[in-house]
């Protein structure tokens, strides 16, 4: 699986388990802003959905946060620390296959709604994630034994994406 080329600071970290996934995602979502977009990658069963999991969990999403396989974007609405409520966008995009279909399921107007947090898994599937400005923050999920994964985050910084 191939990122795109890290052009801002990486964080690398190792997950021992899913707890431990849970937990990096859950720190990791202390820097996020409305807007932001994640796109992760791995192979199936890397682990993004739990990392999503994790993040869901900081915001406080109380539905339970299931892989939107078959539904292709699942839509929760959290809450910031202060109160302030945010809508949250996991998209899977493995299914999709054509730009048809992208079209379709409403891609654009989702990645493109101003203050949502977006999460995309798949992102591969969809060649215009990469030529929009504010796709910031790229994960990377590695399998390194068996319950063990490298979580490489790549903060891209918007003026260079284009
Ligand atoms: N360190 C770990 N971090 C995350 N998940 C782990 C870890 N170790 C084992 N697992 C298991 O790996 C699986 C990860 O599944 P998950 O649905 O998150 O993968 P995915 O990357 O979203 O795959 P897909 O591309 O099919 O959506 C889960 O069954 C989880 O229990
Ligand atoms: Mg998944």
């Amino acid at each position: 699986m191939v990122t795109p080329a890290p052009n801002g600071s990486v964080e690398e970290y190792i997950s021992r388990s899913e707890e431990d996934t849970l937990r990096i995602a859950r720190s990791f979502a202390q820097s996020l802003k409305p807007g932001d977009i994640i796109a992760l990658y791995g192979d199936l069963g890397a682990g993004k959905t739990e990392f999503v999991r994790g993040i869901c969990q900081y915001f406080h999403v109380e539905e339970l946060v299931s892989s939107p396989t078959f539904t292709i974007i699942n839509q929760y609405v959290g809450t910031f620390p202060d109160g302030e409520e945010v809508v949250l966008y996991h998209v899977d995009l493995y299914r999709i296959k054509s730009p048809k279909e992208l079209h379709d399921i409403g891609f654009a107007e989702c990645v493109m709604t101003p203050d949502a947090i977006k999460m995309v898994e798949w992102s591969e599937h969809a060649d215009q994630l990469l030529s929009l400005p504010h796709y910031a923050i790229f994960i990377d999920f590695a399998p390194d034994a068996e319950t063990a994964r490298i979580i490489r985050i790549t903060h891209v910084k918007p003026e260079k994406v284009h």
